[in-house]
């Protein structure tokens, strides 16, 4: 069975259950409260299920500055992605260290969780752009998210009371304990994540097939919480995924389960933190192909993959596997990238996203070697229902 340990050694599990949460639901109607939007409720759900262990709450400012300078937590533990609470001046006023918090989704009014104040700090936001995201470009998608939220973030630890319930493909949710369980009881001694916030391509599956090659099965892990507005959305990308898995891969060497986070697109930085995640749900290797979690031009075609060598193997924990850019050559009648194909790049099908984007609109399919045809319809049938919407 896979024996990975999890980031920091230890599953994290800040969800309460029983008696103890029927008290602190009853206390908490006396505690200042905070409205969290869906980001901040995802990050919350994911502290507290252990995926994003070992960290037990939001960045207090030890290890906020620790992170946004040397990518590693005050310990020294890498943790590559701030993972922060930002407040409004005009409530972090009322608000001082060693208070709890409730913390109450701002559309439904549920008392998700508790925040108990760690520290109250101010921070300097371009410096934070400029580490994590490379840039203070306010075009970027992150850089632009983070701009827009307050400058003071409340940190510390976190006790979650209830759980946020997906609207759509719940059956596909799984914590990271019930993931390393399913890959044991599945007798899978290796498992190699993907993340994706796209429909899989066949690129994405070229390079998903290599790694499944020398492990013992692949766990689909679509990223499935906020992304940008024209990224394809979470649940047309579900349904493609499904087609794909039931037409192209062996049902027991493939897993599918989704993550519910948000997208950063913090491209060298973002792949960092992807590895670590994936390692906390119980996987050995991880995929990290050209410009993983990129956007735009902003980051170099294979920065994501050297960004690794700033740590250790052990430090790291789980086995990146590195892809070349992948395409289908006509010449060689496969799959291929530069390092098994000897034909110039006019025998390469080369399609950019747009270009995908505006034939899927017009009701056509992309060429099959470039997406699978069953992909493709599920593609064309989201799009016009988002074009009549
Ligand atoms: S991401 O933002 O989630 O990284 P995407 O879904 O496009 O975006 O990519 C998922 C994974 O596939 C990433 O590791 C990315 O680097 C890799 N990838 C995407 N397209 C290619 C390609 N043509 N060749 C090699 N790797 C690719």
């Amino acid at each position: 069975m896979t024996s990975i340990l999890p980031h920091g050694g230890t599953l994290v599990n800040r969800v309460l259950g029983g008696e103890e949460r029927e008290q602190l639901l009853l206390d908490s109607k006396n505690n200042k409260s905070l409205a969290i939007n869906t980001w901040i409720l995802s990050d919350l759900d994911l502290i507290a299920v252990g995926a994003f262990s070992p960290l037990s709450g939001f960045l207090n400012e030890k290890d906020y500055h620790s992170v946004v300078k040397d990518m590693r937590l005050s310990d020294g533990t890498v943790w590559s992605i701030p993972i922060t609470l930002a407040v409004e001046d005009e409530i972090v006023s009322g608000l001082a260290v060693g208070d709890r918090v409730s913390l109450i989704g701002e559309e439904d009014g549920v008392v998700y969780g508790l925040l108990d104040i760690e520290s109250i700090y101010t921070v300097d936001q371009t410096l934070e752009a400029q580490n994590v995201f490379g840039t203070t470009d306010p075009e970027h998608p992150g850089v632009s998210k983070l701009l827009a939220r307050p400058t003071t973030y409340v940190g510390g630890p976190i006790t979650v009371l209830n759980r946020p319930q997906p609207e759509k493909f719940g059956e596909f949710y799984f914590d990271p304990s019930e993931t390393r369980k399913i890959f044991a009881d599945k007798g899978w001694r290796t498992v190699v994540g993907f993340q994706t916030r796209n429909p899989v391509h066949r690129a994405h599956e070229y390079i998903q097939k290599c790694a499944m090659e020398v492990v013992d099965a692949l766990f689909l892990n679509p990223l499935v919480g906020e992304t940008k507005s024209d990224d394809v959305p979470a649940n047309v990308r579900m349904k493609s995924y499904l087609a794909l898995l039931e037409n192209y891969y062996p049902e027991d060497r493939a897993f599918l389960g989704v993550f519910p986070a948000a997208m950063r697109y913090a491209g060298p930085r973002e792949a960092i933190f992807h590895a670590m995640v994936r390692k906390n749900y119980g996987c050995t290797h991880f995929i990290v192909g050209r410009d993983h979690a990129g956007v735009g031009d902003y980051y170099g075609t294979y920065e994501a993959q050297e960004i690794f060598s700033n740590f250790t193997a052990e430090e790291i924990g789980i086995t990146p596997l590195f892809f070349e850019h992948s395409f289908f050559c006509k010449k060689c009648g496969n799959m291929a990238s530069s390092k098994t194909c000897p034909h110039p790049s006019e025998h390469h099908m080369a399609l950019s996203g747009t270009k995908v984007r505006a034939l899927l609109r017009d009701g056509k399919c992309p060429p099959p070697e470039f997406t699978r045809p069953e992909v493709a319809q599920i593609l064309i049938e989201g799009m016009s229902q988002e074009v009549t919407a």
